[in-house]
C-alpha cells in the first residue's frame, strides 16, 4: 500500500480519502508518505465506504481514494471511479481482504489504477507475510519496480548513484514460490469460504436481530470473514453477552475494527477526527466475526448457529 502510494506520487500536503471503518493499515500507509488520510463513514448495507459521502470530503489537496473491500465484498467501483474521474483523483484498491471477489463480472484489483493485496497468514491465500501490488499502467508498474528496490535504475549499469529514496519491498524467491503454489488452490479456498458463508446465512436467517453484509447480484462476495451485527433489542442480548456465551461453549470470535476517527495515533498525525460517523459507530458496537477458516466443517457451522439460536430471546 505504501509502495503504491509512493508510485502515485502522494506526499506531504496531500490528502487521501479512506473509509472510516477499515483496518488501520489503510490509514498508516497514507501516513508513511506524509499525507493525511481523510475519513468517510460506512454504508449501512455493505459496510464498505459510503459512496454518497465521498464528494463532501474532497478538497483541493485530495489526490486519491482508497476503497477497502471489506470481509470479501467489493465496493461500488463504478460510483468511486466516476467521482475519481470527475475530480481527477487516482484510485488505489485495498484488496487485502477479498482475493477472488467480483464486481459486475470484473475481478478484484482490475477496477482501478492500482490494487494492493495482503498475503498475511489469515488471508484467503498466504505467503506467511507479504503482499502484491497490481496495475495495468506501465508507467506506474515501472515506478513500483523502481521504488521497491532502493531506486536502483531499472536499466543500464549500476553505478550506485540513487536519484530518489527507495525501499526494500522485494519479495524473496522462496516466498514467491509458496505464493505460486497457493494460487493453484485459490479457487478451492474461495469456494469453501463462499459455501460456509451461505450456510451461516441460511441457518441464521430466521433469527431476529442478526444481520450480514447486504449486496445485490452485481457482487460476488467471497466472504473472507463471516461478519455479523447483533441488534440487542431484536436479538434479546448484547453482542458481548452472545460472545461470552459462545466462548463458554468453546467458540472463539473476534471483534470488529474501531473507526479511524477514534484512533489516537491518527489524531496525533493531524487527521481531522471530528464529525459524525454513525454507521462506523454502529458497526463497532454491534459487529463481530464468527469462525471463518476455509477448513470449517458443516457440522461446526451447524453447532455455532444452533448456539446462537438457543441463546436468542
Ligand atoms: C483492509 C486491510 N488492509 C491492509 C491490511 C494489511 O495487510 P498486511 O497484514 O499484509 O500488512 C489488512 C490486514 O489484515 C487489512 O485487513
Amino acid at each position: 500500500m505504501h509502495l503504491a502510494l509512493v508510485a502515485l506520487g502522494i506526499g506531504p500536503e496531500d490528502e487521501v480519502i479512506i473509509p472510516d471503518f477499515t483496518m488501520i493499515a489503510t490509514a498508516f500507509a497514507v501516513c508513511y508518505t506524509g499525507a493525511t488520510p481523510v475519513f468517510v463513514d460506512a454504508d449501512p448495507n455493505t459496510w464498505n465506504i459510503d459512496v454518497t459521502k465521498i464528494e463532501e470530503k474532497i478538497t483541493s489537496h485530495t489526490k486519491a481514494i482508497i476503497p477497502v473491500h471489506l470481509f470479501g465484498l467489493m465496493c461500488n467501483m463504478d460510483a468511486i471511479n466516476t467521482i475519481a474521474k470527475k475530480h481527477n483523483l487516482k484510485v488505489l484498491e485495498d484488496a487485502a481482504e477479498a482475493h477472488g471477489a467480483e464486481y459486475k463480472g470484473r475481478r478484484l484489483g482490475s477496477c482501478s489504477d492500482l490494487a494492493a493485496f495482503s498475503f498475511f497468514a489469515n488471508k484467503n491465500i498466504t505467503t506467511g507475510e507479504g503482499g502484491m501490488v497490481v496495475t495495468n499502467d506501465e508507467e506506474l508498474y515501472n515506478k513500483l519496480r523502481y521504488h521497491k528496490n532502493m531506486c536502483f535504475p531499472l536499466d543500464g549499469p549500476r553505478n550506485y548513484l540513487h536519484n530518489d529514496i527507495g525501499f526494500n519491498y522485494r519479495m524473496s524467491n522462496v516466498v514467491a514460490a509458496i505464493g505460486l503454489a497457493q494460487v493453484e488452490k485459490a479457487n478451492d479456498y474461495r469456494q469453501m469460504r463462499i459455501h460456509n458463508n451461505q450456510l451461516y446465512r441460511e441457518l441464521l436467517d430466521d433469527i431476529p436481530g442478526i444481520q450480514f453484509q447486504k449486496h445485490n447480484n452485481d457482487y460476488l462476495n467471497v466472504a473472507w470473514m463471516n461478519a455479523i451485527l447483533v441488534d440487542e433489542k431484536e436479538y434479546g442480548h448484547t453482542k458481548h453477552e452472545l460472545l461470552e456465551y459462545l466462548r463458554s461453549n468453546n467458540v472463539d470470535t473476534r471483534l470488529f475494527f474501531e473507526g479511524m476517527h477514534r484512533q489516537p495515533s491518527l489524531k496525533k498525525h493531524g487527521c481531522d477526527c471530528s464529525g459524525m460517523f454513525p454507521i462506523t459507530e454502529k458497526l463497532t458496537a454491534q459487529g463481530f466475526y464468527l469462525p471463518s477458516a476455509s477448513s470449517l466443517q458443516e457440522k461446526d457451522i451447524e453447532y455455532i448457529c444452533q448456539l446462537i439460536k438457543t441463546f436468542a430471546k
